[in-house]
Parts: C-alpha cells; sequence; structure tokens
C-alpha cells in the first residue's frame, strides 16, 4: 500500500550534524521524498505534535528538546517520505523509540541515548500509524509544500493577506 510519512531531525541530529548520515540511511528505503524544509518549532507546534502525550511525566522535557532547547540549535528539518509501505519501511531504519532497545544497525541505534532524566534523545522521530502521519503532515506542511496531491485540499481566496516578499 502506498503511504506517506513524516519524518523529523530533530535538533540533537542537527546539532551533532547526522543529517547527511541520517538521509543516507532513509535513502535504502527507497522511498520518494516529497517535501523538505528546516522549520523553528514554536512551543505551540511542539505542543500540538505531541499532543496525545500531554500527560506524561517526561512531555514538558519532550517539547523543549523538540523545540532545540536541550541543544541551542532551535530547528528541525522536516521530511515527507512516499511510496510502498512508507511507515514500516522508515520506522525499520528508524528503529525502537527507546534507543536502549533499538537495533544497533538502526538511525537510532547506532545516534540514540537516553538523558539522565530518562528522556530519549533519539534523533529522528516518524509517523507510528497512518492516521498519526495525516496528522502530523497536515500540521508541519502547507498543501503547496509537497510535490504530490497526498489528501484533499480546496481552493480559498483569501483576501489583504500579508505575505512577505523577495524585495
Ligand atoms: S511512538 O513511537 O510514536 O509510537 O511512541 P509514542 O509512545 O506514541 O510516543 C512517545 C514519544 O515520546 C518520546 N519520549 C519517550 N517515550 C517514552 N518514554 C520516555 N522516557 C520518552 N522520552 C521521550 C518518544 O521518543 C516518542 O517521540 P518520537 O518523536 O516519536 O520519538
Amino acid at each position: 500500500m502506498v503511504q506517506q510519512t513524516l519524518v523529523l531531525v530533530k535538533p540533537d541530529g542537527l546539532v551533532r550534524s547526522l543529517t547527511g548520515n541520517i538521509l543516507s540511511r532513509l535513502s535504502e528505503s527507497k522511498l520518494e521524498i516529497v517535501a523538505a524544509k528546516m522549520s523553528r518549532v514554536s512551543r505551540e507546534m511542539a505542543e500540538a505534535h505531541y499532543m496525545h502525550l500531554e500527560h506524561k511525566p517526561f512531555y514538558p522535557e519532550l517539547i523543549q528538546y523538540l523545540q532545540g532547547e536541550l541543544h541551542d540549535r532551535r530547528k528541525v528539518m522536516a521530511l515527507i517520505y512516499w511510496g510502498e509501505d512508507a511507515i514500516a519501511k522508515v520506522r525499520q531504519i528508524a528503529g525502537e523509540t527507546n534507543p536502549e532497545e533499538a537495533s544497533p544497525t538502526s538511525i537510532r541505534g547506532s545516534f540514540g541515548r537516553i538523558r539522565s532524566s530518562g528522556l530519549f534523545e533519539n534523533v529522528i522521530h516518524a509517523s507510528s500509524s497512518e492516521e498519526e502521519a495525516e496528522r502530523e503532515i497536515k500540521l508541519w506542511f502547507e498543501p503547496d509544500e509537497i510535490i504530490v496531491e497526498l489528501y484533499p485540499t480546496r481552493r480559498e481566496v483569501i483576501k489583504e493577506l500579508k505575505v512577505r516578499q523577495w524585495a
């Protein structure tokens, strides 16, 4: 089944210059990248991304982590991978969420660690299901930032919208 999945290279992955390594490992999946960008992560964005974890004890630190406050690198790289069984293929290469349980050849097994607080510093995020992928993709990307049609869209005329243009 053709699927799409969201990948985030988290601030620890960026600060440790792991992006090239992560992308080349993910390329083994033969999936297609249909969107990619660097993104600053506001508190609202981080909270929306991890909204299902609000009750967890590690939630406040998880929000700080995604915002880059633990690594002084306030950005993430967001990508959409698209193709046959994309969700399982990406999660296989990413490895288990807990870096200690991840295969040593996976991305998280190779580069992840557990902080002394117990927070998983696991380098990348990968969507866990089709429902989560849709929610996350719609959170991180606008339709026009994606080069294929993943979900239905509608056209709207927005008047007096203030946008920044090249001077
Ligand atoms: S998953 O992998 O998305 O299905 O897992 P889920 O349980 O929904 O998400 C857990 C996210 O919280 C991060 N995190 C931790 N989980 C469990 N225990 C600890 N101590 C912990 N610390 C952080 C975990 O990495 C998942 O986020 P992502 O971005 O998916 O890795």
